[in-house]
């Protein structure tokens, strides 16, 4: 870990977090848990499995949208392999709750034939999504409710009774998410966070996310980096900034380029996907 960054892992919060999601799994059948598919290893917690215990559980890749298809391919290979259930969504888009509620099913089969086996009619599945911050969860409950229940979950100290949604007659739903942290005291991985906007950008120092993303994008994309800015590669990354900004005609009194502002300008256009689709983890590099 360099100096400069030192993030921690709130322990409290993950106490916490955890105790909220084992007394809601009590209630359901099977968690579904979301990631991010531009960063499926870090935008995961590292407890998950150890706090789901044997609950069957969907991985459901979001943004899948704005990351790079063929890498979304080898993750769920990966995962696949891992004996794990995953699928990769646009969580916008109405489609991807259909994808959801059928692998649901899919994955419950073995519970609904032993109902059948006992006579008993099978009853809706229930389901808990879980996942870090900003990975999409209020989104897809949004989707499957058909309108705007699951804005409280990441409110800390904000408490309502549970509620139960229901897609059709096969899935119900737990209206408020498990909310779990993700553990970015690795380098790497913070900034991966980072960049795709999953931490917040005050705990981290955006130079240095700005120049793990200008590093990455000379590897994955040079020419459209060089492309948008009308600036040569230069593997300086302070460099590299600073023609940006000079480019951009950010500057401040004397003609000097303004670093911060540059800065900012870098992250909305990296944030709103303008180099392409991409994957800040490649799959064959973490594994
Ligand atoms: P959360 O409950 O897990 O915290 O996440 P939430 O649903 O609030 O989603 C966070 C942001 O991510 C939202 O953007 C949402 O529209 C976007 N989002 C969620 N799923 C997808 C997806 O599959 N594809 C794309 N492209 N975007 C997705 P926002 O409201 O603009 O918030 P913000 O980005 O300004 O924080």
């Amino acid at each position: 870990m360099s100096s400069k960054i030192n993030i921690q892992w709130f322990p409290g919060h993950m106490t916490k977090a955890r105790r909220d999601i084992q007394d809601k799994l009590k209630m359901v059948d099977m968690v579904i848990e979301l990631r991010d598919a531009r960063v499926p290893a870090a935008s995961a917690n590292p407890l998950i499995k150890d706090i789901i215990g044997s609950k069957p559980r969907l991985i459901v890749l979001t943004k899948a949208d704005l990351a790079d298809e063929k890498e979304t391919l080898k993750w769920i290979k990966y995962f696949n392999d891992e004996q794990n259930r995953v699928i990769a969504v646009d969580a916008l888009e109405t489609g991807a709750v259909k994808a959801v509620v059928n692998n649901c099913i899919e994955l419950m089969q073995p519970m609904i034939e032993r109902q059948k086996r006992r006579g008993i009619k099978p009853r809706p599945i229930r389901c808990m999504v879980c996942g870090i911050p900003n990975v999409g969860k209020s989104t897809l409950i949004n989707q499957i409710a058909k309108k705007k229940v699951a804005a409280t979950g990441n409110r800390p100290g904000v408490t309502k009774s549970l509620q139960w949604i229901k897609s059709g007659k096969q899935i119900e739903l737990l209206d408020t998410p498990g909310v779990l942290w993700p553990k970015f005291d690795d380098e790497q991985v913070g900034l991966r966070l980072a960049v795709t906007g999953a931490i917040k950008d005050q705990i981290l120092p955006l130079e240095e996310v700005a120049y793990y993303a200008i590093r990455y994008l000379i590897d994955a994309c040079p020419q459209s980096l060089s492309e948008r800015y009308q600036v040569a590669i230069n593997n300086n990354e302070h460099e590299m900034l600073v023609a940006i900004g000079k480019q951009k005609g950010i500057l401040i009194h004397g003609g000097e380029v303004d670093i911060k502002r540059t800065l900012v300008l870098f992250m909305k256009d990296i944030r709103e996907c303008k180099f392409g689709r991409l994957t800040w983890e490649r799959c064959d590099e973490v594994h």
